[in-house]
């Protein structure tokens, strides 16, 4: 008799989910899944609105994204006039970006998950987390808070506002970077590097212990997808797609996102609302694919700076092709920090990002436009398709976390599989799930398209489908 083991809530994500876990008559695990109920609501109340009014709406979907769809809609705006940007805004809009994604994955690393690694998978919950870090190593956690808070200051330079800075506008950018935030900006370089580097020895150092986890948290074959420069390096806003597979040959390459539909599906599954985008030509589920950081080093061939390249030399010895394991994503996630200071410090010699010629005018010149940015936790994509005056007649927010859900449900498994015994849900298991859905830092506040949190539960499921043990926490 097949059975389900259902966890709720994984904590420490941004937002709330909930896991279910197949067991077959065996007792062995078959199979998992991350629930997510999705309200399209969102994509919904924007019908009607002025396409010019859609960078200060979506940053509204979520409180941890704000800037990533601030971005992507405002490129969406660019589209539908049909301009090219002028090259200050353009370095603007990615000077912005770079500071989201230092801060995104300083959160990620320092405060989520970290804690697991550093302090072992097998210390009690009430010690496993940002303040266990801090008694355990004050000076790191200090150190990642700090880091997190640059790349803040960074977006609350330009914009103005930590929160839902509407900056971004359909053909460029409000405000140029002024002289007293670039100053404040170079302030915090050198510590920006040491703290990075000081994560990255630590994590290196805790690979050699964490063989196992290496293994089984997500380590299977997929595409991976990311952008990429017309020489295939890194990129984080602009440039094409590109897909490749597990043995890191290039399968498709130099897409243009305004045509995602022809290469991009989106299969909608029964068991949650959650759509699971997958690469057309394979079908569903083969052309399964994971986005974010260890898909953008997956993808690209060099960093495009020489610190961030130096670490991608190591990184990619740690796959045959491409680097597999999902545990490695939090490796990448600390590179794409170093290549993003790297950037930051490239810009502040930049005359480019203090001029005055900052925004293409234009009014509506194509009814379909699509916005792509590279937010922290992957490829989003922002489709409005607009009336001749600019109202919104349809929107289809694509985000990282429905992207990576197809690979998050086999990662639980997988951890599943090496940890379930029995019909009882043990706590070393379940601190594995949660750091196994962890490495893909999702945002559950984007991918549901909702506001706030939600509930999350893991039950352990009989096939008759009667739940034989269920484990919920307080997020
Ligand atoms: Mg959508
Ligand atoms: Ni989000």
């Amino acid at each position: 008799m097949a059975k389900r083991i259902v966890i709720d809530p994984v904590t420490r994500i941004e937002g709330h989910a909930k896991i279910s876990v197949f067991l077959d008559d065996e007792g062995n695990v078959s199979d998992a899944e991350f629930h997510v109920v999705e309200f399209r609501g969102f994509e919904k109340f924007c019908e009607g609105r002025s396409y010019a009014e859609m960078p200060g709406i979506t940053p509204r979907i979520c409180g941890i994204c704000p800037v990533s769809h601030l971005l992507a809609s405002a490129k969406a705006g660019d589209a539908l006039m049909a301009v090219d940007i002028p090259v200050g805004a353009d370095k603007l809009r990615r000077l912005m970006n770079l500071g989201q994604i230092i801060q995104s994955h300083a959160l990620s690393f320092f405060h989520l998950s970290s804690p697991d690694f550093l302090l072992g998978w097998d210390t009690e919950v009430a010690k496993r987390n940002v303040f266990g870090l801090i008694s355990a190593n004050p000076d790191l956690a200090r150190a990642g808070i700090r880091l997190r808070q640059f790349g803040q200051e960074i977006i609350e330079i330009l914009g103005d506002r930590k929160i839902h800075p509407a900056w971004a506008v359909p053909g460029g950018v409000r405000s140029a970077l002024s002289k007293t935030g670039r100053q404040r900006i170079k302030e915090w370089i050198p510590e920006a590097y040491k703290t990075t580097k000081l994560a990255l020895d630590l994590f290196k150092s805790t690979l050699k212990t964490h063989g196992r986890e290496v293994q089984v948290f997500g380590n299977f074959q997929s595409l991976f997808m990311g952008l990429v420069t017309e020489d295939g390096s890194w990129e984080h806003h602009g440039g094409l797609l590109r897909f490749t597979d597990s043995s890191g040959s290039v399968i498709a390459d130099q897409l243009d996102p305004q045509n995602f539909s022809e290469f991009i599906g989106e299969s909608v599954q029964s068991s949650s609302y959650l759509k699971s985008p997958y690469y057309k030509p394979m079908g569903f589920p083969d052309g399964m694919y994971r986005v974010g950081p260890l898909a953008r080093l997956n993808v690209c061939e060099r960093m495009g700076v020489p610190q961030a390249d130096a670490e991608l030399k190591y990184f990619k010895k740690l796959g045959r092709g491409a680097v597999t394991s999902s545990f490695l994503y939090h490796y990448a996630r600390l590179i794409e920090i170093l290549a993003s200071i790297e950037l930051v410090e490239q810009y502040m010699d930049d005359p480019d990002l203090m001029t005055d010629h900052l925004r293409a005018e234009a009014g509506i010149n194509k009814l379909k436009g699509v916005g792509v940015s590279e937010a922290p936790r992957g490829t989003l994509f922002h489709l409005y398709e607009v009336d001749r005056n600019g109202l919104i007649q349809k929107v289809n927010l694509i985000v990282a976390t429905g992207q990576n859900n197809l690979a998050m449900n086999r990662t639980v498994a997988q951890i599943a599989k090496h940890y379930v015994k029995g019909e009882k849900i043990q706590e070393p298991m379940l601190n594995r799930v949660e750091a196994g859905i962890r490495c893909y830092d999702p945002c559950l506040s984007c991918s549901t398209h909702a506001l706030g949190k939600m509930p999350m539960a893991v039950s352990l499921v009989a096939p008759d489908g009667r739940v034989l043990n269920e484990v919920t926490r307080d997020g």
